[in-house]
C-alpha cells in the first residue's frame, strides 16, 4: 500500500509511507527506488527505516555510500535515519519511546527535505512475531515460569545474534530449524511448568486445543 501526504504547514515535506503486512512484498525495494528517483529529480530526500529487525533500507543506503566511496564517484544520498526498537520492560513505555524517537527525527529533518520516504517493518514476519511474543512475555513476566521465559528469550537472543551477522551468508534453513526446535522447547516448557490457567490457555494454538484433554482426540 502506498500512501502520500504532506506534513501540515508551509515548507513541509511530502511524506510517502510504504507499508504492507506481508513481508517480502517489495516495500524496502520500492522505498529505495523511490528515494533515488526523487534524488535524481533534484529533490532533497529524507528516508526513515522503521524496520529495526531487518534494516534493509539502512543497508541499501550504506551500500550505496560504500560503492560511491569505492568508485570515487559523487552519488546523491538521502538524509537517512533508523528508528531503533525500544527494549524496555513495558510495552506502553516502548511504544512511547519509539514514537518520541520518530518525532525527534521528523522535527530534525522536516525543514531540510522535500520528500520523506518511510519504510515500514514486517509485523507478521517470523522474526517480528517472535519479537512480539517475547515482548508480551516480558510484560507478563510474573505470570509465566522461568522455563517458559528462558526458552522464549533464548530463541530471541539466538535469532538476534544470527541476524546481526552478514545477511548475505545467513543460512535461512538453519534459522528456520532453530525456530522450529526452540518452539518445541517453549511449548514443552509451557506444558510441563505452567499452571492450567489463563497463561497456559494463552499458549495453546486454538481454543479447542486449550480445552481438549490429551488423548481425547478422535
Ligand atoms: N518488483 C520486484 N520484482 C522482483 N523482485 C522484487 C521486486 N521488488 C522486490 N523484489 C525482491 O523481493 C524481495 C523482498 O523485497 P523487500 O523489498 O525486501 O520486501 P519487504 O521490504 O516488503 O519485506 C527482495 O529479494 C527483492 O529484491
Ligand atoms: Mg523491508
Amino acid at each position: 500500500m502506498l500512501h502520500t501526504t504532506q506534513i501540515a504547514g508551509a515548507g513541509s515535506p511530502y511524506v510517502v509511507v510504504i507499508g504492507n503486512e506481508k513481508g517480502g512484498s517489495g516495500k524496502t525495494t520500492l522505498a529505495m527506488h523511490l528515494a533515488v528517483a526523487l534524488l535524481k529529480e533534484g529533490q532533497r530526500v529524507g528516508t526513515i527505516d522503521l524496520d529495526s529487525n531487518q534494516r534493509g533500507l539502512t543497508r541499501y543506503i550504506e551500500n550505496r555510500r560504500i560503492w560511491a566511496n569505492h568508485r570515487r564517484i559523487e552519488l546523491e544520498m538521502p538524509l537517512h535515519h533508523l528508528v531503533l526498537r525500544a527494549e524496555g520492560a513495558k510495552l506502553r513505555d516502548n511504544e512511547a519511546e519509539e514514537m518520541a524517537a520518530f518525532e525527534r527525527i521528523i522535527s530534525g529533518i522536516r525543514k531540510s527535505v522535500d520528500f520523506l520516504v518511510i519504510d515500514e517493518s514486517n509485523p507478521s514476519s517470523i522474526v517480528s512475531s517472535i519479537g512480539a511474543a517475547r515482548r508480551n512475555a516480558r510484560e507478563e513476566r510474573n505470570n509465566i515460569t522461568v522455563d517458559v521465559w528462558e526458552s522464549l528469550n533464548g530463541l530471541w537472543l539466538e535469532l538476534s545474534a544470527r541476524l546481526r551477522g552478514n545477511r548475505a551468508s545467513l543460512d535461512r534453513g538453519a534459522v528456520i530449524e532453530a525456530v522450529k526446535k526452540q518452539a518445541v522447547m517453549i511449548f514443552g516448557a509451557a506444558q510441563v511448568t505452567l499452571l492450567r490457567d489463563e497463561a497456559y490457555n494463552f499458549f495453546q494454538p486454538s481454543s479447542s486445543a486449550a480445552t481438549t484433554p490429551p488423548g481425547s482426540s478422535t
